[in-house]
């Protein structure tokens, strides 16, 4: 083992990672528990893979030039001398457990996940080298209607997390193979004319997947890339009607959504359908949730000619999006003061009642009078009940109003409607 450097760094996270803490850490639960919840009801089931695989699982499957695959795996030789690699994303991992458990015979199989991945990204607000995402992967569906399914799900999940009218769904189609090599030849004829313009970057797409280009972000590759072909010109008449379909599915169930030519996604492995649902509320990192359809992805990892469709969703991204309103939907927090030592006991008791109604209490026992008033407006408690040897006896409680400072006197037997009220 390695000894920590001079410098040491045992004190600091990994750049990129964060510790969760109250309202941030409640919010995933919440957007894990009502992801969880509506995939059941849509009839996917839990899958938990591993959070590392053979590094080929991701390699051959999300595109060696994608960005992902090419800059940013977390990838290493275990002590046995096998490449492993964190799991950037879910949906290699479910195709490969898919076809090592032979659940072929088991078609279709709808999975839901949930969990970290590791991406070497540049960090910034929504972007983290460990985040996490929920996702959903629909195996054997080859018709549209599980596209629209699964684009329905996501839709109803980020309107029960209370994300209506801020978001937007963009979708687009990658066609079938025979479209995407149409499209191929008439763009690499587009790109070869402004090669001297390109960066660096695109001039190795062009050689490798001139379609990555479209997705560059390269201010000068952004000025060619306006004027470039639109796909749609070289779409085969079946995968042209495959889409169609799916927009007509969107509208029978009033999905609103924003036709985007220039959406192809930064992983190899989609064909068809692809989308994202996108806002403007988080700067940069404005993608919510994400994904399409991907019917190769099975047979290029070994498995047989099996179609899958699905998406993924960033946590922190919608955890940031909720967290303001999801911390005020607790009910009102009480403060209990234990006045003098011998009335902690009762204290106990009274904070066990309040709790029993549903409302967080935090009971403060320690410092002079003036510091657990302190501590009382520290953690911003709407109520605060004083008790000692008078309260005791009498069993009669002042409930102090923090924002208005008004004091009601109420009965223990009170308690719970003056709080309600
Ligand atoms: P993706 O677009 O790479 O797709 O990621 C999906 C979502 O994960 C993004 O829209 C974003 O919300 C979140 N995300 C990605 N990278 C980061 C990051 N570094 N920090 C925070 N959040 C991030 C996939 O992963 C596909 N597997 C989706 C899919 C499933 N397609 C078909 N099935």
């Amino acid at each position: 083992m390695h000894a920590m450097s001079e410098n040491s760094s045992k004190s600091q996270a990994v750049r990129g990672t964060q510790d969760l803490r109250g309202s941030m850490a409640s919010a995933f639960r919440h957007i894990d528990s009502i992801a969880s919840q509506l995939s059941e009801l849509y009839r996917f089931e839990e899958l938990k893979t591993p959070i590392f695989e053979h590094s080929e699982v991701f390699h051959r499957t999300l595109g060696e030039t994608s960005d992902v695959v090419s800059k940013e795996t977390y990838t290493f030789l275990d002590r046995g001398g096998d490449s492993l690699t964190l799991r950037p994303e879910g949906t290699a991992g479910a195709v490969r457990a898919f076809i090592s458990n032979g659940w072929t015979q088991d078609l279709p199989c709808r999975f839901f996940y949930s969990g970290p991945m590791f991406r070497y990204e540049r960090p910034q607000k929504g972007r983290y080298r460990q985040f996490h995402q929920i996702g959903v992967e629909a195996l054997g569906l080859n018709d549209p209607s599980a596209d629209v399914e699964s684009l329905s799900l996501a839709h109803d999940l980020l309107l029960k997390l209370g994300l209506k009218n801020r978001f937007k769904l963009h979708i687009n189609t990658l066609g079938d193979l025979e479209s995407r090599q149409n499209y191929r030849k008439t763009l690499v004829d587009y790109f070869t004319q402004h090669k001297a313009k390109l960066s660096q970057d695109s001039l190795v797409r062009l050689e490798k997947n001139p379609l990555r280009i479209l997705d560059s972000k390269d201010p000068g590759d952004r000025e060619i890339i306006k004027n470039a072909p639109q796909f749609s010109s070289s779409l085969t008449p079946q995968a042209s009607e495959f889409f169609q379909q799916v927009l007509s599915g969107l509208k029978s169930l009033e999905i609103e959504y924003h036709l985007d030519p220039l959406l192809v996604r930064g992983l190899d492995y989609y064909s068809h359908t692809v989308f994202e649902f996108i806002t403007t509320d988080l700067g940069a990192q404005g993608a919510l949730l994400a994904g399409g359809r991907y019917d190769g992805l099975v047979k290029l990892m070994g498995g047989g000619d099996v179609s899958g469709v699905g998406w993924a969703a960033g946590v922190e991204r919608l955890a940031l999006m909720i967290e303001s309103q999801f911390a005020s939907q607790q009910k009102p927090l009480v403060a209990v003061l234990a006045a003098e030592d011998s009335a902690i006991n009762y204290c106990q008791k009274i904070s066990h009642l309040v709790r029993s109604f549903g409302n967080p209490v935090e009971l403060i026992t320690s410092g002079n009078m003036g510091k657990k008033f302190k501590r009382a407006d520290k953690i911003k408690s709407q109520f605060c009940v004083v008790i000692g040897s008078k309260e005791m006896s009498s069993k009669i409680l002042t409930l102090k109003n923090m924002a208005t400072g008004v004091q009601i006197e109420v009965g223990v037997e009170g308690l719970k409607k003056t709080l309600e009220s």
